[in-house]
């Protein structure tokens, strides 16, 4: 099953679930691109947008998103703010847009949502410059970490809203263009994690 069914469930409670939670977390991150100025940058499931509040203006920004309900939110959320964006309904494991065309590449709570998270990866470090960054803020498993509630749950969990048993450096082992330049616990113990990688 798709996950657009349960995102366009979530779609009209996400920002009041998700976004007081998270915004602290979200200008953490954000904080390890620096201040971009006239840069192309992708929302790699950009969901309702909670991002756009806290990126600067003079940047060309492009959002996609599997949901068309979560995107509605974004364009709201931008036009509300003033912010250019393009967004497009798509499937950040298989992007219809052309190789090497952005300088950095967000990925906020989609990579252990979707059921591939290398082919997510893969995705994004095509789509972006040499020298360009992903950010990435979300859950995973260490390797060899046991976890069994979490492993039990995710089948389950994966087809409501995400995966629980993502090991992070399983995905990126499959994408060697890739390094990492910063890896930060964010919350829970270091569960959800500040990561900053390099395309070579
Ligand atoms: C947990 S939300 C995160 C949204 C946003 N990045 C944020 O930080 O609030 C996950 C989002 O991923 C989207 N999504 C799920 N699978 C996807 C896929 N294969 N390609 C693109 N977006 C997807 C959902 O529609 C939802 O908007």
């Amino acid at each position: 099953m798709s996950l657009r069914t349960p995102y366009t469930l979530w779609s009209g409670i996400y920002d009041l679930g998700v976004e007081r939670s998270t915004e602290d977390l979200r200008r953490r991150s954000l904080a390890l691109l620096g201040q971009p100025r006239g840069q192309r940058i992708l929302l790699a499931g950009i969901g309702t947008g909670l991002d756009l509040a806290l990126l600067p203006s003079d940047n060309d920004y492009f959002g996609i998103d599997l949901t068309p309900a979560m995107l509605r939110h974004a364009e709201q959320r931008a036009q509300h703010l003033g912010l250019e964006i393009e967004l497009r309904v798509g499937d950040v494991q298989a992007m219809e847009l052309a190789d090497a065309q952005f300088d950095a590449v967000i990925m906020h709570l989609i990579l252990a949502v979707v059921p591939d998270t290398a082919a997510a990866l893969r995705e994004a470090a095509r789509v972006l410059r040499p020298g360009g960054r992903i950010l990435i803020l979300d859950k995973f498993l260490r390797p060899g970490q046991s976890a069994p509630l979490r492993r039990f749950a995710s089948p389950l969990l994966a087809r409501l809203a995400s995966r629980t048993d993502v090991v992070f450096e399983d995905a990126l082992a499959k994408v060697p263009d890739l390094h990492v330049l910063e890896d930060r616990p964010a919350m829970a113990n270091g569960w959800f994690r500040h990561i900053l990688l390099e395309k070579s």
